[in-house]
């Protein structure tokens, strides 16, 4: 049993596999957090203290008890105006404009197989895979019933919470503030991971020894955004990649969001995860029910990597839903940064001639096929074939292209739309903006307002008309631009609500088809995008050197599966930067992995060199993607970027690195390995060398001596099941 409930002392406790989360339900009726970590069987509520602490405040049904205080307690769900004066979970107005919610304890059911939210993506498993706790808090004077939602996916070792708040009253509510999850420690001293970014830089890993007061990140956005992931990770001071206690939450959410860590006046640390309250006011009339988008949770005492892990497991076992998740993917070759807006029919089928030629699946038509789009100042919303442009129909293109034996894609952006347009000029109200105000431009375009169904339902007709032209394989669904005008609190939340729905009516109809998302690279890289589409381009930017760094941030919550990763020409067109074909393919296959080029101007020798990197690839692809992961350096500090992937069976395994500084007269550079069976014996492909796995993880590998910068280098160890000759035992 995963969830039990200790009537006596009403104690609720989730087990995992290796973790324990404890709560319990106080004599006053406040529902208090004991516990999260190793797994334990003893009751937890012995770590609850009481003293009169000076200015916090006591609950009036604590009597005379100048002991108890929400302000020092720890709690599963903090609300406003309870006299807890830390950062809080919920905010609740009424219609005379009071903040207020006092809850209590009201009732409780344990379930078998894990909740689903309505309208809103969430973990997913089979029925005897998981099972759900859902506690009902109320408070009688506000009029509110808070309905605290747990998913508990024992083998996985997460736990998932997510929300819902009913207005039982008679008048409206609004909310004000609403987070997934609180996660409140009595001790600790701990240090915040973040992932903060930019356009083409996302997800840089940021750590942060957090002090008294809050570490406060999220994004205003309309989207999870470039900026900021919706994910945090809190660690002992000291936790490294391969030991330490660490706790994870991760938003399965592609909008605006907040995260807050706050050390508090008694050194207890609080951790909140849920809706950015800015631009967020969410009225909820008599008898509505308003769901907050769930977090995962997840902790490990054994370092970061065994917590990238767990998230990557739960992702690619249930958060992803589509039919290719564990499919060996088509090897893509991407018509933007081969043409940009510059091309034809002509020039996608000499792609498609060369991509044969080649070993690559897939030819994706990227922005421009569409209205009268020679730039990005024009047509989006107008999603009606440019035949003179392609010189014929859709459906002949992609008779033309599938003739080559390679896949056809194409890219949309379905959430936009440009005032030079047919769809603005005919419906202008349909863009987000503020009655009277000119609204805000980004890229010269506007954001339809995918909270209304009527404009959803517009697009969705235009996009399938296109869809039925022919057999596409595969969509890249893209988004440009941040939500800006946001003329009502409901919007932000409606609006990605709207994204969902529409995402899911596309699934459906098209089960076969490959979604990628995609927002300017990595500007909507979420776990809730990850329920409709099982990759996401990972950033627009494809320079190799900043890509170790990219998809090694991105590596903490998410796993190499869901990462889209091109190789693209040199002198890169980000950067400038120029890098061997090699390394540029070695961290290309840190993902889902493709081109971002034009054959046409490459060298023989070049061309060859992809041919052998497919090979390479799809050698490896179940290896890369469906094993487990770990991080060998950490490419902001050291002098190489390393990773690597291990069989499940810890049989065979792919190292990469790749040297990101080189010296003169430089010290010899080792790789660690990690996750190898001690005591097996490992032949290196390359040089025949075998190897011990307690070797090849305690003492490593140097990496040969360089001979140019920014070399990569692969090495592949399979087990030998009987220890080769060639290894001396000593
Ligand atoms: C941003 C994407 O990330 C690029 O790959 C490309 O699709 C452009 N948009 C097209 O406008």
């Amino acid at each position: 049993m995963a969830i039990i409930y200790h009537p006596n002392k009403k104690i609720f406790t989730l087990h995992t596999a290796h973790t324990t989360y404890q709560m319990q339900v106080d004599p006053l009726g406040y529902l208090l957090h004991l516990y999260y970590g190793d797994k334990t069987n003893s009751p937890m509520d012995y770590v609850l203290t009481y003293a009169d602490r000076g200015f916090s405040g006591n609950p009036y049904a604590a009597g005379m008890d100048r002991t108890y205080s929400l302000d020092a307690l720890p709690q599963e769900y903090p609300s406003i105006g309870t006299g807890d004066y830390r950062n809080i979970a919920l905010n609740i107005k009424n219609e005379k404009g009071v903040e207020s919610a006092d809850l209590l304890f009201k009732s409780y059911e344990i379930r078998s197989g894990k909740y689903q939210l309505q309208g809103l993506p969430a973990v997913w498993a089979d029925k005897e895979e998981a099972q759900t706790l859902e506690i009902v808090l109320a408070d009688e004077n506000a009029q509110v019933e808070v309905h605290l939602l747990y998913g508990v996916l024992e083998e996985n070792d997460v736990i998932t919470r997510s929300v819902q708040i009913k207005n039982t009253g008679t008048g409206q509510i609004t909310i004000e503030k609403a987070a997934a999850a609180c996660l409140d420690f009595v001790q600790g001293d701990f240090d915040v991971l973040r992932f903060y970014g930019k356009h083409a830089m996302e997800r840089n890993l940021e750590r942060t020894s957090l002090g008294h007061g809050t570490i406060a990140f999220g994004s205003r956005r309309g989207t999870s955004s470039h900026q900021y992931n919706p994910a945090v990770i809190l660690a002992e001071k000291g936790t490294t990649e391969t030991a330490g206690i660490c706790y994870g939450m991760l938003f399965v959410y592609s909008g605006n969001f907040s995260c807050e860590a706050e050390k508090d006046q008694f050194n207890q640390t609080r951790l909140l995860l849920g809706l950015n309250e800015e631009l967020f006011s969410y009225p909820l009339a008599k008898g509505e029910t308003f769901t907050v988008p769930e977090v995962i949770l997840s902790y490990s005492a054994d370092g970061l990597s065994a917590l990238s892990q767990q998230y990557h497991n739960c992702i690619r076992n249930h958060v992803c839903r589509s039919k290719y998740v564990h499919m060996q993917r088509p090897v893509l070759i991407n018509s933007w940064e081969a043409a940009y807006f510059d091309f034809t029919g002509d020039t996608i089928v000499d792609l498609a001639k060369e991509a044969a030629s080649l070993g690559i699946d897939m030819v994706v038509m990227d922005d421009g096929w569409f209205g009268k789009r020679n730039d990005d100042n024009s047509s989006l919303g107008d999603w009606q074939v440019n035949e003179k442009k392609l010189g014929g129909s859709l459906a002949e293109l992609i008779t033309r292209v599938h003739n080559q034996g390679v896949k056809f894609g194409i890219w949309i952006e379905p959430e936009m739309v440009n005032e030079d347009s047919d769809l603005y000029r005919a419906h202008p109200d349909w863009a987000i903006q503020i009655p009277g105000k000119k609204p805000v431009r980004s890229r010269n375009q506007l954001l339809l307002d995918f909270s209304r169904k009527e404009v959803r339902d517009c697009v969705f007709d235009q996009i399938c008309a296109v869809l039925d032209q022919g057999k596409i394989d595969y969509v890249k669904w893209d988004m440009n631009r941040s939500m800006a005008d946001v003329y009502a609190g409901n919007l932000s939340y409606d609006y990605v609500l709207g994204v969902y729905n529409f995402m899911e009516r596309l699934c459906s109809r098209y089960p076969d088809l490959l979604l990628e998302g995609c927002s300017g690279g990595g500007g909507r890289f979420d776990a809730g995008m990850l329920y409709y589409s099982p990759q996401i381009w990972c950033s627009d930017n494809t320079d190799a050197i900043n890509r170790t760094r990219i998809q090694y941030g991105t590596s903490f919550f998410y796993p190499v599966s869901v990462m889209g990763a091109h190789v693209s020409a040199v002198p890169n067109h980000q950067t400038g930067r120029v890098t061997s074909f090699h390394t540029r393919g070695v961290t290309a296959m840190a993902g889902t992995f493709g081109y971002e080029l034009n054959p046409a101007l490459l060298s023989d020798e070049e061309k060859q060199q992809i041919r052998e990197q497919i090979k390479t690839y799809k050698k490896y692809e179940t290896l890369i993607n469906e094993g487990t992961y770990w991080r060998l350096s950490d490419p902001f500090m050291d002098e190489i970027a390393a990773w690597m992937t291990v069989s499940e069976e810890q049989n065979h395994a792919l190292v990469s690195a790749v040297r990101l500084r080189v010296e003169a007269n430089q010290a010899a550079v080792y790789v660690r390995l990690r996750g190898l069976k001690p005591d097996a014996v490992y032949l290196e492909e390359q040089s025949g060398r075998q190897y011990s796995g307690a070797a090849l993880m305690h003492a490593g590998i140097p990496l040969p001596p360089f001979t140019r910068e920014y070399e990569a280098y692969q090495f592949v160890f399979t087990e030998l099941k009987e220890a080769g000759a060639l290894y001396e035992k000593v």
